[in-house]
């Protein structure tokens, strides 16, 4: 062994590996459809003007030196304050911390609350959660989700597990699957942290729940946001909420987070940020603290990013729906949040001539299928299981973070000719 453990063990992501090798074949001059990727093209979905031009300002003015390391209060304050004033609670600006993005915030909650051994529940489909499991040394139990569900993990999946946990790891709107909690089922999940915390008593490490809602912002037509502390105002008392600038206002470069929670906790995962150094640059938190206080400026941003997001979504799933029509192996589930969307394309050998487009072929699992359609289709998508999930092999999360509408007709027609050639 030549690295520490961590180090052996810690993979690069593969979701980043398979754009990277799509990357690279455009820049060969090869037209690819790379529909992989949990980021924006900013030609198509800049930030705001106004959080740009202040951004500039504040580097104008100088604000370069070391940000406090908790963050700036007009950050903590225009964060809690879009939060408060969007999900009708009342979080003060000292119930929030700040970070280079959602990314050092959740290792920051892994890292102040699990120790090894311990056990951390997640769902999968999820984003992430295996590998901060692993790096803290914990023992993972991944709950298997369904189709039915959307993707989201209920109370009775997560209700055995509770007992011997620490963490419980969460994430609405989901990433991979762009899919929410039903409100009734959010309550009755934080009902059951609140009970197994009862049984607990004030001796033992209780069970937190981390919920990842870095999405909150971008939900479609009538599927709605609950925040937990609105829904279950107990379960702020074990609950840190992870949010940010980088998929509401398209800012993933810009390096913007927040988390809301238990002051104590939030004091630890201050300490652990502060040593790794992974504050948000000072005048990018001077702009963002401006900007999110700003009420007319966040609702006209959002109403009109939304509305795109949402006019993708809609035709692909559209799209889907009229191949499923049509009798090919295809599904998808009607968009509901953040900018993903959940689609079945069940092209295996396993799925053989049930349905059109699913004839005999040599696609044995799915990145066998995933290659196909990047070779035959120009799409690139990503499967389920690089998000964990095993039970789930015919359905691929599609993003359209990087996609112009114009372009949606050319992909939809390409995967119908990809699939008509298994028939
Ligand atoms: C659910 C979820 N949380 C957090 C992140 C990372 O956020 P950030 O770029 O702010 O670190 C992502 C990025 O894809 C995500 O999907």
């Amino acid at each position: 062994m030549k690295f520490s453990r961590l180090a052996e063990q810690t993979e690069a992501s593969p979701i980043l590996a398979v754009a990277a090798a799509i990357n690279a074949r455009k820049q060969q001059g090869e037209t690819i459809y790379n529909l992989t990727v949990g980021d924006f093209d900013p030609a198509i979905f800049p930030i705001p003007q106004a959080l740009t031009e202040a951004i500039i300002r504040a580097y104008r003015a100088r604000h370069t030196n070391y940000p406090a390391a908790a963050g700036l209060p007009q950050l903590r304050e225009g964060a809690a304050s879009m939060v408060n004033r969007m999900c009708g609670l009342d979080y003060q600006a000292d119930e929030v911390i700040v970070a280079s993005g959602c990314r050092p915030l959740v290792y920051a909650v892994y890292r102040s609350l699990v120790d090894a051994g311990d056990t951390v529940i997640y769902p999968v489909p999820s984003w992430n959660n295996e590998n901060y499991t692993a790096m803290v040394g914990a023992r993972a139990v991944a709950v298997e989700t369904t189709a039915a569900n959307h993707f989201m993990p209920t109370a009775e999946a997560l209700a055995p597990h509770l007992k011997d946990a620490t963490l419980v790891a969460l994430c609405a709107p989901q990433n991979p699957t762009g899919t929410l909690f039903s409100k009734q089922n959010l309550v009755a999940i934080c009902e059951q942290v609140i009970a197994e915390n009862r049984r607990r008593g004030r001796q033992q490490k209780p069970l937190y729940v981390l919920f990842d809602q870095v999405y909150w912002a971008l939900t479609f037509g009538t599927a709605t946001f609950h925040h937990p502390a609105a829904v279950c105002p107990q379960i702020r008392e074990v609950a840190i909420c992870v949010d940010g600038i980088s998929k509401a206002f398209a800012a993933t470069g810009v390096r913007v987070g927040w988390a809301t929670g238990p002051r104590a906790v939030l004091q630890k995962m201050s300490s652990i940020i502060g040593h790794i150094g992974a504050w948000a640059p000072k005048p990018e938190q001077i702009a963002a603290g401006a900007f999110l206080a700003d009420r007319p400026a966040v609702g006209r941003h959002l109403a009109q990013f939304r509305e795109q997001l949402q006019a993708r979504l809609n035709e692909f799933h559209a799209g889907f729906m009229a191949l499923k029509g049509n009798g090919y192996a295809v599904d998808a589930i009607a968009p509901q949040a953040a900018i993903y969307l959940s689609v079945r394309i069940a092209i295996q050998n396993r799925d053989r001539n049930r349905t059109r487009g699913a004839g005999a072929n040599q696609l044995d699992g799915e990145h066998a299928v995933q290659e196909y359609l990047l070779n035959e289709a120009k799409i690139g998508i990503l499967p389920f299981s690089l998000f964990g999930a095993k039970n789930h092999h015919d359905w691929f999360r599609l993003s359209v973070g990087t996609c112009s509408q114009e372009e949606i007709p050319d992909v939809m027609a390409n995967l119908q000719a990809a699939l008509e050639k298994l028939s």
